[in-house]
């Protein structure tokens, strides 16, 4: 059997090293991901293998005089003229070639395709039923504030479930005469102190449902909003810079204050993938909230996401 010399071996490696960076890394992602497209190694990536992998074939080579020997052979023998005058001529014509070609597709200008602006606040396909649409937490109903009122009396107070285990926690603990001690706020002081007394008014009840509702929207929104919008809501939270499009900075000016709430609610449940083109130069990382958050929990979260900012959305055209 004839042995494969080190040169051929050494052009083999370094192919089969380059085709399963470019390709067949990409082709194994799919499989993995189950995306509709191919994660690409990063260029830098790929010049590092095949650098790491031109030292390996180098140390290889040089490794004996014998290996260094076997590796020129074909070299000399072709420079000799011991494949034929054609070959040798065709290979050190195209040498060079590859080089200037190379050479030049790297320093030719290229003609950028200009940067389109992004539309923040697109309204193309918002549908305008949304548009005078009310958070019902902002200014609840008579019904809902008897109903809260009455919770208040029987001492059971329905909260949502993600906060409920931490308020049995902190009730096991310190044993309180009324739940809604849990709330060190005024409104609600004041509320339990009209309790005590008999004589509720109706302000002061909703004032405290208020700072209920808050506290719910603000855990909702520390759990799923606070990595990208941060604990500040200025859209620094720790997920945040791995985003071109950054999240949304809710303090900024520019931002939730020029919406009205219908506007935000529709924005926060079709997320990145509701947006129209006009939107999308870049794409948006914003998750699709309907599909994870109910109608009533999104609500919440925006009454917090407001309050947290100190802003007050936009009020629809028409309404006083
Ligand atoms: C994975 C990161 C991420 C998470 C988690 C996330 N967002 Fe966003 N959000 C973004 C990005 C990025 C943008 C900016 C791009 C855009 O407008 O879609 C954005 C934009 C927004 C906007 C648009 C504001 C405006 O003025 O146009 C609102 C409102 C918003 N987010 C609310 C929320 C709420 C509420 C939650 C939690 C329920 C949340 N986001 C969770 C990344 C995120």
């Amino acid at each position: 059997m004839r042995r494969i010399g080190t040169f051929p071996i050494v052009v083999i490696v370094l192919v089969a090293i380059y085709a399963a960076t470019k390709w067949g890394i990409p082709a194994f992602s799919r499989e993995v991901t189950a995306l509709p497209f191919p994660l690409p190694v990063p260029r830098t990536l790929m010049l590092f293998y095949m650098t790491l992998a031109v030292v390996a074939m180098f140390l290889m080579v040089t490794f004996s005089e014998e290996g260094m020997q076997d590796f020129l052979r074909p070299i000399k023998k072709l420079l000799r003229g011991g494949y034929g005058q054609i070959a040798r001529a065709l290979v050190l014509l195209a040498v060079p070639a590859i080089a200037a070609w190379q050479t030049y597709e790297m320093t030719v200008p290229r003609v950028e395709v200009p940067l389109s602006l992004r539309i923040q606040h697109p309204s193309s396909n918002f549908p305008v039923s949304s548009e005078s649409l009310e958070n019902p937490f902002n200014h609840p109903s008579d019904a809902d504030i008897d109903a809260f009122i009455e919770q208040a009396r029987a001492n059971e107070i329905e909260f949502i479930a993600q906060v409920q285990g931490d308020i049995d926690l902190w009730a096991d603990e310190w044993d309180p005469d009324h739940i809604l001690e849990f709330f060190a706020a005024e409104p609600v002081k004041k509320f339990l102190a009209e309790l005590e007394e008999d004589n509720v008014s109706h302000a002061t009840a909703e004032a405290a449902l208020m700072e209920k509702n808050l506290f719910e929207g603000r855990a909702l929104y520390a759990m799923n909003c606070r990595a990208c919008h941060g604990d500040s809501v200025a859209g620094d939270g720790p997920m945040a810079d791995g985003f071109k499009l950054r999240p949304i900075n809710f303090t900024d000016n520019g931002t939730i204050e020029t919406i009205v709430e219908g506007y935000t609610f529709w924005r926060v449940t079709n997320g990145g993938p509701g947006l129209p083109t006009e939107a999308t130069p870049w794409d948006s990382a914003m998750p699709e909230w309907k599909l994870s958050l109910t109608e009533e929990q999104r609500w919440k979260i925006i009454l917090a996401e407001y309050n947290l900012a100190q802003k007050t959305p936009r009020i629809p055209e028409g309404h006083e």
